[in-house]
């Protein structure tokens, strides 16, 4: 077997949500970079278009989609129109709602919208996406968690528990189409420097450098980069015999 029988993905579909930045946008030109056609996704139109001219620049192809995946049936329609490109092979679950509140704290509101883009938008998805994926023969599902869905902090206690649930699901799922070829995962992310964090980071420079060095054994945030190598490996041939697991990318925890 050849390291682009394993881990190449020419010829294959990858619908990446939320790549507009960040750690999808970052797993969109990583999929595009080994070989896959990349279907872009934000909540606004052109919210992408940066992210399609570098991966058309590297020689690839992308498309940009656009919709708010806390609205009812966002997630069937945004499949039903990634389809409409390409039939998909690989599904990034990537986008995903944080409101910081302990449970003291927490609005029903907020409760809702975070259950409705990280939870409800994962269910409409997957429930398009896997029959598709099982008729073909072929299928990979990255869902990109948390290591709040082991080890939740209060001051996220929302949204841990919606990235439990959502791997919670991807487990089920797993367990259902392992014998179609359709497998289903998730990378785990600890703390990553995105545009999420900024406000936290640049508003205290001092605090931020603080916490991140005690934060993991390595003392730093991850890059957004460094999510890419797990994200090609659970959407190519090499995770053949994987299903239904987690792989956590903490800087050890
Ligand atoms: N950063 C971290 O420390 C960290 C740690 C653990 C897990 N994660 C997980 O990693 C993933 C990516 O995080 P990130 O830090 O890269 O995120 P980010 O920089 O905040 O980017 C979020 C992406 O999701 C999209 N999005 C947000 N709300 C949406 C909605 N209602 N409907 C559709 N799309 C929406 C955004 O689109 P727009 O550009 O249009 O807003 C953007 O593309 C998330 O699942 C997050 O939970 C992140």
């Amino acid at each position: 077997m050849t390291l682009e029988k394993l881990f190449g993905l020419k010829g294959r579909t990858a619908l990446v949500t939320g790549s507009s930045r960040g750690i999808g946008a970052a797993i969109a030109e990583g999929l595009a970079a080994a070989g896959a056609e990349v279907i872009l996704h934000s909540t606004a139109d052109a919210g992408t278009t940066a992210v399609r001219t570098r991966i058309e620049a590297a020689g690839g192809i992308a498309h940009e989609l656009a919709c708010d995946l806390s609205t009812p049936e966002a997630g069937r329609k945004l499949i039903e129109q990634a389809e409409a490109h390409a039939p998909l092979d690989i599904l990034v679950i990537n986008a995903s709602a944080q409101i910081n509140a302990t449970l003291a704290d927490l609005r029903a509101r907020d409760l809702s919208f975070q259950l409705a883009v990280n939870l409800g938008s994962t269910v409409d998805m997957l429930q398009t996406v896997l029959p598709l994926m099982a008729a073909r023969g072929w299928g990979r599902v990255v869902s990109i968690g948390s290591v709040n869905q082991l080890r939740p902090k209060s001051v996220v206690t929302a949204y841990a528990a919606t990235k439990a649930a959502q791997h919670n699901l991807i487990q089920s799922q797993a367990r259902d189409y392992a014998n179609k070829n359709v497998l289903l995962n998730t990378l785990a992310p600890g703390l990553i420097d995105t545009d999420r964090n900024a406000h936290r980071r640049d508003s205290d420079p001092d605090g931020w450098a603080l916490y991140t060095q005690n934060l993991n054994w390595m003392g730093r945030a991850g890059l957004p980069e460094e999510m890419v190598g797990a994200a090609i490996l659970l959407s190519s041939e090499a995770c053949s015999f994987m299903t239904g697991e987690s792989i956590f990318m903490t800087g050890g925890y």
